[in-house]
């Protein structure tokens, strides 16, 4: 077994720190105070390569394996998380889904621009009654021979105002129930499709979310993505490795509250000494470590899985779902190491809680995790 980085792993981890630490930085706090969207970052992670790591060099994208994506996530979420999601959905979703499953034409006139970043990609499955059931979907699309009509709602949409091209979950034939789902290929501008107005969230308050409506939207039939009827595996597959990239987003926060914490536990003094010098502190910062290691080799542990072509469902939904849930304990324990200057904004601390608790929820409730996991140890 193999836990040595390799050189290009190296150097991308590297480039994710940072344009990290030197572009996100300096305005994240009020970013989230103000939910304004990082326009010019996300440009920046389309320079740097960041909105089409995995996808191939053939359609512009950079060719990376997944453990360098992860790298990568982890850096940018150690910081801000909120440009972390809009990188994540744009890979692990949009890319990955059009590059598995599109067509050649459907790369060419989508893909291309994607990996480059000249667009940004939006993933909407979730419904105002189809959140974690995902095969009651609402939303129809209306076979009428050389295209389909798209009516109908989505909810909680990341990127929903900033993307142009949109992957949209839709009912073809309610009979067939979840055989009867298609996705399609949606372009943000076609007449009929309008935005709820933006989500003021509790965390991850800088990237953009909303809801989408669609009133008698044509969907050129091209634009279908696979055969009839794939809709519902496809989301599950590509949600595959969507939950993977919010794992990483996770085990970012985590190890971003944790160097807070290990800093400021050197630096303040409590009855007469740093307060690292404490057991209290120290063993609190002993499990954060341990906890925050165990996040990464499941993290690893899926994507190199992935890279082998290997299934890595299961290990995604475990690293999913243990990364966020430890997300949320270290973020809460390093607000309760930095005490009141936690609770406030400059520490960046309360923030990453915040971010945090959101990674519990969407890709998929922790819940939904344990369904997924507990069927395959349960299967025969
Ligand atoms: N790969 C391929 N096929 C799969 C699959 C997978 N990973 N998982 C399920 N399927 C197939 C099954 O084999 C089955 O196919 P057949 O009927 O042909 O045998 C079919 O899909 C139905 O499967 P299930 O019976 O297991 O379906 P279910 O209704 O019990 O639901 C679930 C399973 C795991 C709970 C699923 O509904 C689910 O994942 N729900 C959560 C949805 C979710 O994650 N939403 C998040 C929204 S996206 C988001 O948040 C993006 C963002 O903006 C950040």
């Amino acid at each position: 077994m193999d836990f040595e980085l390799t050189e290009e792993q190296l150097m991308i981890r590297q480039a994710a720190r940072d344009f990290a630490q030197r572009d996100l930085i300096p305005d994240v706090i009020e970013r989230d105070e103000k939910a304004l969207y990082p326009a010019s970052h996300v440009k920046k992670m389309a320079e740097l390569g960041f909105l089409g790591m995995m996808v191939s060099p053939d359609y512009d994208g950079g060719g990376m394996d997944t453990v360098s994506y992860i790298l990568a996530m982890e850096e940018i979420s150690k910081v801000d998380s909120s440009t972390a999601v809009i990188m994540s959905v744009n890979n692990s979703l949009v890319c990955w889904g059009i590059e598995e499953y599109g067509t050649e034409e459907q790369k060419e006139k989508y893909l291309k621009s994607l990996a480059r970043g000249d667009k940004i990609g939006a993933f909407l499955l979730s419904e105002p009654e189809a959140g974690s059931d995902a095969t009651m979907q609402r939303t129809m699309a209306v076979d009428k021979g050389d295209h389909y009509l798209l009516n109908g709602t989505k909810n909680w949409i990341t990127n929903a105002s900033s993307a142009s091209v949109y992957l949209v979950i839709a009912q073809t034939d309610p009979e067939k129930k979840h055989r009867g789902i298609n996705a399609f290929i949606v372009e943000k501008d076609t007449p009929g499709i309008s935005l709820g107005p933006h989500e003021n969230k509790m965390g991850m308050r800088s990237s953009d979310t909303h809801s989408v409506m669609f009133t008698d939207v044509k969907v050129p039939r091209e634009n279908r993505i696979a055969e009839d009827g794939f809709g519902f595996k496809f989301a599950m597959r590509t949600l595959e490795g969507g939950r993977l990239g919010i794992a990483a987003q996770a085990l970012g926060l985590a190890s971003g509250a944790f160097e807070l914490s290990v800093k400021y536990a050197k630096e303040r003094k409590a009855f007469g000494t740093e307060i690292c010098n404490h057991q209290a502190i120290a063993f609190k910062l002993a499990d954060m470590a341990t906890q925050i290691e165990m996040g990464r080799l499941l993290c690893f542990k899926a994507a190199w899985l992935k890279d082998q072509d290997k299934p890595y469902g299961i290990e995604s939904a475990m690293a999913k779902l243990y990364c966020a849930d430890m997300a949320m304990k270290v973020t809460e324990e390093a607000v309760q190491i930095h005490g009141g200057y936690g609770y406030v904004r400059e520490y960046h601390v309360e923030r990453l809680m915040r971010d945090a608790k959101l990674t519990q929820i969407y890709e998929g409730t922790s819940e939904i995790q344990k369904i997924v996991i507990s069927r395959e140890v349960l299967k025969d």
